[in-house]
């Protein structure tokens, strides 16, 4: 850091710096530096905050929720240890297990087991102080968690007021915070469209998705809790079982996964034993075994605990979804970006319900970890829905073939980059086919410009026949190219140019996603286009492009790199020529936004926040900012000095409150 910079200067940099550093941990999951650094950067900015209030700002890394990583999220001591549950693998253990909870307990007292999935999440303990959420934290290490309160706010059914009367004053539930394969599928979507690495499994993905700095983030991901146990509560002593504490759970408004009973360890092995074959496969959720818990709170107290995990429960784990088999080649895929993705060709081999010949190998450093050789036998892991990965080599092959990455692109043959901050190869060639068809396919997404009919089979059609080679060429197809096609027919064609025609009227944020620039996903294009016009686009310098939210240095660089470009510039002319519109989009509201349908008006010099910031608030929670005060204003927020507006809102009946009353309104 320069000793000549400003305080401001500093700051500022500190922040970006920060937040490119976020992003790396976070989205590339390729993290440049180590932690302690990191906390050394946060450390650097929260002193130069300190020394200098005035350059605080609301939304400087500093003030975010927890941190970015595992050392800046506070410390939670657990009331009393979270265990872990001891494991079985078959029915000889299980049987095992049985026999002992038999011997402890007072004979011809036989217990009724309550059969649970394991859920493969993660651990949180809730706590409630008379019926209201206060806080919660991660397992940790058992012992000590991490506070993630105000992620958890955001986890969609965590209740945060309990039903029911003689709730107890302090009450801790704990279970598992999952996602469903659904909205895991989802989000790396939207990850591999905005150009970043697929996260590898829906617990990575929930992790991720609750340790995030910023917790709308955590709202966007849809994660979802479930019962299992209880920390600092004595349900015990009104009730008398564990099932009975589910039902409980139910009535005060949590949610819990289906549970089953049985009365014998042959019924458990038979309740298994279904589940294993066809039931995993349905669930919603991944999971990793059953869990098998004596019911009887009384029977629960006689078999105690070993110092690690509880005598009246145990995990009866499913078989993970395993099989061997050959690598027999390795191929490279050619992605929208450019990225350049291994995938291992098997000897197809059936594992998890399905035959398996194609499996990614994700990066090149994968491949390394592995130290994989083509012709080594390998062991592949399906979980779920999850796409199949090479767990290990198994055997290695006399003679294999080391795996390098590609000198030239598979597909155009052109030259092969490598990113600095990620460990992928790029092909460097815009024009390579396969960059093409992908930037094509992406460009008419859903999400981008919704050209529906302009599927992948029509995309690869249009390159084959070099009808299209960029977006831009898409507006100036004519019916005549597309009934040359096998794909469309007379209706056909009409209909997909009138798509193209309609998709013409689509605004900024969405013309900005669909162009594929490398790092600019939905949420960045949308937050760029609030603010900047095509014009200020074309104009703006890496710096101009950092000032607006969530715009790091690494975005700014790929965003100016292409505006900046000959083949940029001119394929936004070509569509500006087309008849694209690409107006400003207005705020998009969401439903039920805190403040949708509130008018703001700011007045006197703010401490906390800058005006801009205030206004910026307000209209991402879905207000409005005004600048004079009218009957139409629904508060008049003042800082010191206020004059004038202040006195109108009195004359006008207008609400007034203070900065910090606002900042209190703010969730
Ligand atoms: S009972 C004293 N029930 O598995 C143990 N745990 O290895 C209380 N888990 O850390 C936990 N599903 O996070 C219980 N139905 C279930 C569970 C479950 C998943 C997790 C839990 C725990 C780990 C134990």
């Amino acid at each position: 850091m320069s000793a000549r910079k400003t305080p401001k200067a500093e700051i500022a940099a500190l922040r970006a710096e920060i937040r490119e550093h976020d992003r790396r941990y976070y989205e590339l999951q390729a993290p440049t530096i180590a932690d302690a650094e990191y906390d050394a950067l946060q450390a650097r900015l929260k002193a130069l905050e300190d020394v200098h209030p005035a350059l605080r700002s609301p939304d400087s890394p500093t003030q975010k929720v927890g941190g970015a990583v595992a050392s800046t999220f506070a410390p939670v001591r657990h009331a009393r240890p979270m265990l872990s549950l001891d494991n079985t693998y078959n029915e000889a253990e299980i049987r095992a297990w049985g026999d002992r909870v038999l011997k402890n307990l007072p004979p011809g007292e036989a217990p009724v087991y309550i059969l649970e999935q394991k859920l493969d999440g993660l651990s949180c303990a809730l706590t409630y102080e008379t019926g209201r959420f206060v806080r919660a934290a991660t397992r940790g290490d058992g012992e000590t968690g991490e506070d993630v309160t105000e992620n958890v706010r955001f986890v969609h059914n965590v209740p945060m007021k309990l039903s029911g009367c003689s709730l107890p004053e302090t009450l801790e539930i704990r279970g598992e915070i999952v996602l469903f394969f659904e909205d895991f599928k989802k989000i790396n979507e939207e990850e591999v469209l905005a150009g970043r690495p697929p996260f590898v499994n829906p617990r990575n993905c929930a992790a991720g998705s609750l340790r995030q700095k910023d917790a709308q983030v955590t709202k966007r991901r849809h994660l979802r809790f479930f019962v299992h146990s209880y920390g600092d509560w004595r349900p015990e002593h009104d009730l008398p079982s564990h099932s009975a504490f589910l039902e409980r759970c139910k009535e005060m408004g949590f949610s819990v996964e289906p549970f089953a009973k049985a009365s014998s360890i042959d019924e458990v092995v038979a309740h298994y034993e279904r589940f294993r074959d066809e039931g995993v496969s349905k669930l919603p959720y991944a999971v990793d075994g059953l869990v098998v818990k004596v019911d009887s709170f009384a029977q629960q107290r006689r078999l105690g605990f070993t110092a690690k995990s509880p005598r009246w429960a145990v995990a009866f784990k499913y078989p993970a979804q395993q099989a061997t088999s050959i690598v027999r080649d390795v191929e490279f895929s050619v992605g929208r970006t450019g990225t350049i993705t291994p995938v291992a060709k098997l000897e197809p081999v059936f594992c998890g319900g399905v035959t398996i010949s194609n499996v990614t190998l994700h990066n090149f450093e994968e491949i390394g970890r592995l130290g994989l050789r083509v012709g080594d036998r390998v062991l592949i892991e399906r979980a779920g829905e999850v796409i199949p990965k090479v767990v290990k080599v198994v055997e290695r092959a006399r003679g294999g073939k080391d795996i390098a990455p590609p000198r030239k692109c598979p597909v155009c043959a052109g030259p092969v980059v490598k990113e600095e901050a990620l460990v992928a190869v790029f092909c460097d060639n815009p024009s390579c086919p396969a960059q093409v068809r992908r930037t094509l396919e992406h460009f008419a997404s859903r999400p981008a410009m919704d050209i529906v009919g302009l599927g992948d089979a029509a995309v690869d059609q249009l390159v084959a026949k070099k009808l299209v080679a960029d977006a831009a060429d898409l507006y100036s197809l004519k019916k005549d190219d597309l009934l040359g096609l096998e794909l469309f027919k007379d209706k056909k064609a009409d209909n997909l140019l009138g798509q193209l025609s309609a998709s013409k009227a689509k605004t900024l944020d969405r013309v900005l996603f669909a162009l594929g620039i490398r790092h600019v996903g939905e949420k960045t294009a949308a937050t760029i286009a609030e603010r900047m016009d095509l014009g200020a686009l074309l104009r703006a310098s890496e710096a101009d492009l950092m000032s607006v939210p969530d715009v790091g240095p690494v975005v700014a660089k790929s965003l100016h790199a292409f505006f900046a470009s000959e083949a940029g510039r001119d394929l936004l002319a070509r569509l500006r020529k087309a008849g694209l519109a690409m107006a400003k989009p207005e705020r998009l509201v969401a439903a039920g936004a805190p403040f949708a349908g509130m008018t703001f008006v700011f007045t006197g010099s703010l401490t906390k926040f800058t005006r801009d910031e205030a206004e910026e608030k307000v209209k991402s929670l879905g207000g409005k900012a005004s600048g004079s005060v009218s009957a139409k204003t629904t508060y008049v927020v003042y800082g010191e000095d206020a004059g004038s507006k202040l006195k109108k809102a009195a004359a006008l009946g207008v609400k007034t409150m203070t900065e910090s009353e606002f900042e209190r309104m703010l969730p």
